[in-house]
């Protein structure tokens, strides 16, 4: 595996596979009470600069029961905050820790901060990418139906950075992902370029919500209105009213479609408290799975 997860596309078929074993056999011996301690003295950064629960948390935890510990970051309390350039400070975290992870704006911030990390970085989300998200879910998925090959996968709502995630995703393995998106909030176009060019099952994108639910193994919802977007969530609720999750669009996927969401929800927005509180819905096995999976990523590129 490379030294960083940045992006899906650090990840070859093989790495997804190794990371979902790893996490398997974690989430076995966590149940069983095992203990099993390879980060030992390994501590982890973790710079903030936009909200979080399950992302903070389930990393914080998730490096504590490998035996290692975390240090929660908050940009306004570092020198980053203060202009402190990402050079310097990924130069100089290095020389402290053993790993980080960085929730940012922008995407660039998280790459540069890379190339001059000789650490292990791992993206926790910017406004382009959520790859530790879109893991979890593809592990979440073959809990639930056995297998992510050759499932349909519908996405509805922002071309947001979990959309463009999936895209990377179904660039990399074999399962069919749709994609419905207002007009102008369509996913990254270089990402979709190059994922219609590499997908092994096909990524397609509709306009109508009906056209990519229909025969969906998988719904998965998210937020129409992203962290640093809150200007425009006004305007977006009524673009986005359309591409709601409710009874109604359920009932044109598959009779035994789950239905995910990376949450946070906003119940009566993207999705209503029926569907996500429903029988078909997986949301909260999906964010405990935040924990097992992220704790695989951990022990592989920590103990490297
Ligand atoms: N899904 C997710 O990343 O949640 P948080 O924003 O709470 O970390
Ligand atoms: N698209 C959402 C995901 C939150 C986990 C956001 O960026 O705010």
């Amino acid at each position: 595996m490379k030294k960083d997860l940045i992006s899906l596309y650090d990840l070859e078929p093989t790495d997804f596979e190794h990371i979902f074993a790893t996490a398997g056999r974690l989430k076995k011996m966590l149940r069983e009470g095992k203990d099993h301690a390879p980060l030992k003295g390994k501590t982890l950064g973790m710079i903030f600069e936009k909200a979080s629960t399950r992302t903070r948390i389930s990393f914080e935890v998730g490096i504590y029961q490998l035996g290692g510990t975390a240090l929660f970051l908050s940009s306004r309390d570092t020198q980053l905050g203060r202009g402190e350039i990402v050079a310097d400070t990924a130069k100089i975290m290095s020389r402290y820790l053993d790993g980080v992870m960085i929730r940012t704006y922008g995407h660039e911030v998280v790459e540069e901060f890379a190339r001059y990390a000789s650490i292990p970085v791992i993206n926790g989300l910017t406004d382009l990418l959520h790859p530790c998200q879109i893991l979890s879910d593809l592990f979440t998925i073959m809990e639930k139906k056995g297998t992510y090959q050759g499932i349909r996968i519908a996405y509805v709502g922002d071309g947001n950075n979990i959309a463009n995630s999936w895209i990377e995703a179904a660039a990399r393995l074999p399962f069919r992902l749709a994609l419905a998106c207002p007009e102008g909030y369509e996913p990254d176009r270089a990402i979709l370029t190059r994922a219609e060019n590499e997908a092994k099952e096909g990524v397609a994108l509709y306009r109508d919500p009906v056209q990519a639910v229909a025969d969906a193994d998988v719904v998965y919802a998210d937020v129409w209105t992203s962290m640093g977007r809150e200007a425009e969530r006004e305007e977006r609720a009524g673009i986005f009213a359309p591409y709601q999750v409710n009874r109604e669009l359920l009932s044109r996927a598959r009779k035994d479609a789950i239905v995910m969401h990376c949450l946070p929800a906003h119940r009566g927005e993207e999705v209503t408290a029926e569907v996500i509180d429903g029988p078909q819905s997986v949301v909260i096995d999906q964010a405990e799975n935040r924990l097992h999976v992220q704790k695989a990523v951990m022990e592989i590129l920590l103990t490297k």
